[in-house]
């Protein structure tokens, strides 16, 4: 779906959102978000925000799973995911915080296997996801699955590009202080979800969109790889979805 600007399109998917935690409600089922971190979903999170403070939306029966983390960083790191779901969204609503889950990326390097299978498990102890919140990288990564990721990955540990160490560096003092690693969510990981929404926004995301809705699916534009996927939507602004 094609929307005029970012914040029709957020509230378009804050919609689908909304109406999916409502319908579990209704059937007294837990609703299993999977969520996205970055600039994309930031008008995303606020929409959700007000619809619990001006519609009494509740969060009771979420549980969700964040896609990834940066590895090594804390958890009290500005940059690290953990601080950015909790400023932009945990916060601000009535979850149940044994219901949030998001990769470590503060335990030794030892750990991580471990922590992985564990992520993995917990996934499915809980019925899998309902619906996979996700942004695309410039380069077609989705979570940090980057070009060369394949369709088989699960919860890994993972080498970030240079090409996403530098769009991400705005968050850092410098891009020296990006971490090298991140803690993702495989792609067999998240095409196992039941739906997907995947948002994109700005010129700068429109060769992306086009390579991975257009042409055949590859590792080389791992967001290509949801075309094996039978309930993915693409939510664009007008300007990511130019080259279509
Ligand atoms: C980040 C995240 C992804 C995100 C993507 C795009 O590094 N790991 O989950 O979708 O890159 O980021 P942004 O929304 O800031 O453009």
């Amino acid at each position: 779906s094609i929307y005029p600007d970012v914040k029709s399109g957020s509230i378009a998917i804050a919609r689908i959102i909304a109406d999916l935690i409502r319908s579990k409600q209704a059937s007294n089922e837990p609703c299993v978000l999977g969520l996205a971190t970055g600039s994309s979903p930031k008008t995303l999170y606020a929409e959700l925000v007000r619809m619990h403070k001006e519609e009494g939306l509740s969060f009771k029966n979420v549980i969700t799973f964040n896609l990834d983390e940066y590895y090594p960083i804390s958890r009290e790191a500005v940059q690290s995911y953990y601080r950015f779901m909790h400023t932009h969204l945990f916060n601000h609503i009535d979850i149940d915080p044994a219901n949030i889950h998001i990769p470590n990326g503060a335990i030794d390097k030892s750990e991580i296997k471990a922590a992985c299978l564990e992520y993995e498990k917990q996934i499915e102890a809980v019925g899998g996801i309902d619906l996979q919140i996700l942004g695309i990288g410039n380069n077609g990564h989705i979570g940090f699955n980057e070009p060369g990721s394949g369709i088989y990955t699960k919860t890994r540990l993972v080498n970030l590009t240079n090409s996403t160490r530098l769009a991400n560096a705005y968050e850092f003092a410098n891009i020296s202080e990006v971490p090298r690693m991140a803690i993702t969510m495989g792609i067999s990981t998240i095409l196992k979800s039941k739906q997907i929404v995947l948002m994109a926004w700005g010129p700068a995301k429109a060769e992306a969109v086009k390579r991975a809705v257009e042409d055949e699916d590859t590792e080389q534009v791992p967001a290509s790889f949801l075309q094996n996927h039978d309930n993915v939507t693409f939510v664009l602004d007008e300007a990511a979805a130019s080259q279509l």
